[in-house]
């Protein structure tokens, strides 16, 4: 792949959907075809395509690649099957919020459709490509906004990111990769700091391989080294992706984040979340009931064949923790920067 191809993770091709195996990233650079619910669902499992944003636009054209297979003109007979596929989508991962966002949106447009079986099928298509090309814009927009939001400092800056919040993560461009996208072509950017992000190290497989593509300078650190590169005063600032956040602003997201929010805090670096609207659960008043998923332990002890622990070992792995809003200095949305303690007035202005 030549440098500077824009990457989209999930893309509608005739009758089917393409997906970049994030799993194969970044030795190889290959798409997975996708023609029905089923595999869709297990494409989310599996991590074929991963990330908040990105995980809702492929459910959507599940629920349209599921709509398509059933068999009936009778509309309610159409919504109960539809119903089911919706649950079978829901039960691939738990913690995104968008996944749910995404669902819900797909089930409520076939329900207000007064049209034939055949209609509601082709409304479906078309609210799944909206939301895809809707998250393209709202990921420019929070681009846009963060340039206003980071420092401004005498020297071009340098941001530290986590886990992958990029192109790869959404339906394109990024949210918290979107912001240093934004900010290496505004002119304002040095390079990026990317945690390998363990166990899975989105950091070090996918953030890199997309500033790689961008041409942005990129320095891989192990997620250990953070406290130490901040003491160093070698950080400006650090973004990073949600998978939800709750009213209070309290933000779920990948494993480490927390900690790094707790570093930030204490050397003083400002510390952005960057998401669309999508990806606040309004209904949660705090993060402490925010499902955590928890994931298989042989990725903290299994490298490709290699085995890192010896036999008798127990193991924990959840994916992702909760950072409070306390250590937030904003959230970077597509309406601008704004408080985690003024999230709540923004849930008009989120589309259901
Ligand atoms: O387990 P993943 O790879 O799906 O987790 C991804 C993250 O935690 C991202 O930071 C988050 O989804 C935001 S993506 C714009």
């Amino acid at each position: 792949m030549s440098t500077k191809t824009q990457v989209f993770p999930v893309i509608w091709n005739q009758d089917r959907v393409l997906l970049i195996d994030q799993n194969r990233l970044p030795t190889e650079y290959t798409f997975v075809e996708i023609s029905c619910c089923e595999d869709m669902a297990q494409a989310i499992k599996t991590m074929i395509v991963r990330g908040a944003p990105a995980i809702g636009v492929a459910a959507a054209y599940g629920m349209y690649l599921g709509a398509r297979e059933i068999q009936t003109d009778k509309r309610e007979e159409f919504l109960t099957k539809l119903e089911q596929i919706a649950e079978m989508l829901r039960q691939t991962r738990p913690t995104a919020v968008n996944l749910f966002w995404a669902i819900a949106r797909m089930l409520r447009t076939a329900y207000e459709s007064l049209g034939t079986v055949e209609e509601i099928k082709s409304i479906l298509l078309t609210t799944a490509k909206a939301i895809n090309a809707e998250d393209l814009q709202t990921c420019q927009a929070i681009g846009d906004h963060g340039l206003k939001a980071l420092p401004s400092k005498p020297h071009k800056l340098v941001i530290l990111t986590h886990c992958n919040a990029g192109a790869l993560a959404t339906a394109g461009y990024g949210t918290a990769l979107g912001v240093v996208r934004s900010a290496w072509r505004d002119g304002r950017l040095e390079r990026v700091y990317a945690d390998e992000t363990r166990p899975r190290l989105q950091g070090a497989k996918l953030t890199s391989w997309e500033c790689v593509q961008e041409g942005i300078p990129v320095t891989v650190i192990t997620d250990s080294m953070a406290a130490h590169c901040m003491k160093q005063g070698l950080i400006d600032a650090v973004v990073v992706g949600a998978d939800r956040i709750a009213a209070n602003g309290d933000t779920a997201n990948k494993i480490g984040t927390y900690s790094l929010a707790l570093v930030a805090k204490a050397h003083n670096v400002p510390f952005f979340v960057a998401a669309p609207l999508s990806t606040i659960d309004f209904e949660l008043p705090s993060g402490n009931k925010i499902p955590i998923e928890e994931r298989d332990s042989s990725e903290i002890y299994q490298v490709g064949n290699t085995l890192l622990t010896p036999a008798g070992v127990e193991f924990y792995n959840p994916a992702f923790d909760v950072t409070p809003a306390e250590l937030i200095s904003a959230v970077i949305t597509e309406y601008g920067a704004i408080a985690p303690s003024e999230l709540k007035q923004f849930q008009t202005k989120q589309m259901v």
